[in-house]
């Protein structure tokens, strides 16, 4: 059964080995998944997710958010599932037919989630990218968009803000796996930061988040396994 820390995926974002494995061994059991991203990934190559397995039970989700063109994406994606990871990230940008290139030539048990729209992005960025006032003015327009083609395409689930995923479950079902990061807990000391849609936990999953992607918050945190424990047991009482 699923427990309330298993909602909880842990940002390994960090520059070295040594950091990124210290903080696996303190949020082991504490967390469902570690996320490996760009910054770990490359710099330790695909060995740091052999280590993270050894290290204990969590789940591992490759965050590579891959962009580029369709037989690229494929090709990338079949490479990061020989790793077998939870979960691989994948940009919907490319459109419907290549997220569905790679969902229908998804060899193993790897989840494919698509990025709807980053949370680090606001209305006037996506109007200086040229998104005309419908979706600018309206993320979560663009957001629903964005999910109804990873879904159509055949994408086990999606990430999105805490502010959209309500809207997207009851738009497109309950099935579809939602990934929240631009997590606050009212306790974070890190508010003002690059994340722009945030919510709490509790919102969060209250809104139909199947899992929350807590990072810094819990990272900078004194004591970071006291922190993910409250954010468990913020969560137990959500649920
Ligand atoms: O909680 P914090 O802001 O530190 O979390 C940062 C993490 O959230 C980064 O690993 C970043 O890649 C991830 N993130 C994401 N999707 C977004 C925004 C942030 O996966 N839309």
């Amino acid at each position: 059964m699923k427990e309330p820390k298993d909602y909880i995926i842990f940002p390994l974002d960090l520059p070295t080995y040594n950091e990124a494995m210290s903080y696996v061994e303190l949020l082991q059991g504490h967390v469902g998944i570690f996320k490996v991203g760009l910054e770990l990934f490359i710099s330790q190559g695909p060995g740091i997710l052999t280590s993270i397995r050894n290290a204990g039970d969590s789940g591992i989700f490759l965050d590579l958010k891959l962009h580029d063109i369709p037989v690229t994406v494929k090709r990338a994606f079949l490479a990061a599932s020989q790793h077998a990871p939870e979960f691989v990230t994948i940009h919907c940008d490319e459109g419907g037919e290549s997220l569905k290139s790679v969902a229908d030539s998804n060899p193993g048990n790897t989840k494919i989630l698509a990025i709807t729209v980053l949370t680090s992005l606001d209305k006037r960025k996506l109007r200086e990218l040229g998104y005309d006032e419908h979706f600018s003015e309206d993320i979560s327009a663009l957001a629903l968009l964005k999910a109804r083609i990873a879904k159509e395409a055949g994408c086990h689930g999606i990430v999105c803000s805490g502010h959209e995923v309500g809207m997207i479950k009851k738009e497109l079902g309950n099935e579809l796996i939602a990934v929240t990061p631009g997590i606050r807990p009212e306790w974070s000391v890190v508010n003002q930061d690059d994340q722009k849609r945030i919510v709490t936990p509790s919102e969060a999953v209250l809104n139909g988040s199947d899992y929350v992607v807590i990072g810094r918050p819990i990272r900078d945190a004194k004591n970071p396994a006291d922190a993910a424990k409250i954010v468990a047991e913020e969560i137990a009482s959500a649920l």
